[in-house]
């Protein structure tokens, strides 16, 4: 069985990370928004390479953001299912997944312009065709940008665990998002997560049940799917024997 991990602690996968949260950061709505944003903003550091990949070729893969809800036919130049990834950070897994899965379309959505400037280099040097990136918050972009009742997945892979109490507020995973999210699934389609924080997947397995539009794949966390990778960080864990949780959860008919 896992260790359960100290709650003042920092997760090793947020190490260096974008979006790696400053523990003195006060939670405070956005006051254009009215919501409490998942995310600080930081200076980051960021290569050469990212910054020259996103000057290069953000325009060329990267949705802008608006206030109207895209096309994925127009966006990906085909009908394909569409899945939207939350939070790619330095865009390992969703390159993995994108490479393994060509008949699917994957949106991503990051906020911090190193892992923007990551991903955009890993779509050049696999040649993906099936990924976009929206550089801005998600929850504005699922709102927004997202029609209802259009996508086939939703993935969430580690999503900051603002560990202390003061700061849990900020953890995407919450009733409105979720719902809201919910209302974005085709039926059939899934929200899938993965955490390695015991006491945020206690909150996404309670807050997920409670959703009366979705319905749990499993009894609980579910086993991890083959097409999502081990990260480095969850590799790292794991040999330092971590837990990690993961669940899936799919849209009623
Ligand atoms: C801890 S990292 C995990 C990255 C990656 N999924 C992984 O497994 O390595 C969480 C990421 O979510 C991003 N993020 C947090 N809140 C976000 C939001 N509201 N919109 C878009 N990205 C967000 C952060 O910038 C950060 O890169």
């Amino acid at each position: 069985m896992a260790t359960i991990q100290t709650m003042n602690s920092t997760p090793p996968h947020t190490e260096n990370q974008p979006g790696a949260q400053s523990q003195s950061e006060t939670p405070q709505a956005h006051p254009e928004f009215g919501h409490i944003r998942s995310f600080v903003h930081r200076r980051s550091h960021i290569t050469a390479r990212q910054q020259d990949a996103l000057d290069r070729l953000l325009p060329q893969w990267s949705v802008p953001f608006r206030a109207s809800p895209i096309d994925f036919e127009q966006v990906f130049g085909r009908d394909a299912p569409t899945v939207l990834e939350i939070g790619f950070g330095m865009g390992e897994t969703t390159e993995k997944i994108a490479l393994a899965r060509p008949e699917d379309n994957f949106l991503g959505v990051e906020v911090f312009n190193a892992g923007v400037g990551a991903m955009l280099q890993r779509i050049e040097d696999s040649q993906l065709q099936n990924l976009r990136i929206i550089q801005h918050d998600a929850v504005e972009v699922v709102r927004d940008m997202i029609a209802p009742d259009s996508l086939a997945g939703v993935h969430i892979y580690f999503p900051d665990p603002w560990p202390k109490k003061r700061h849990h507020k900020r953890r995407l995973i919450q009733p409105p998002f979720v719902q809201l999210l919910a209302s974005r699934l085709k039926p059939g389609g899934y929200i899938h997560c993965a955490t390695d924080w015991e006491h945020y997947a206690h909150q996404m397995l309670e807050v997920l049940s409670a959703e009366p539009l979705l319905a749990n794949t499993c009894e609980g966390f579910a086993p991890r799917p083959a097409f999502r990778p081990l990260t480095k960080f969850e590799n790292r864990g794991l040999r330092l024997g971590h837990g990690v949780w993961d669940l899936i959860f799919t849209r009623k008919p």
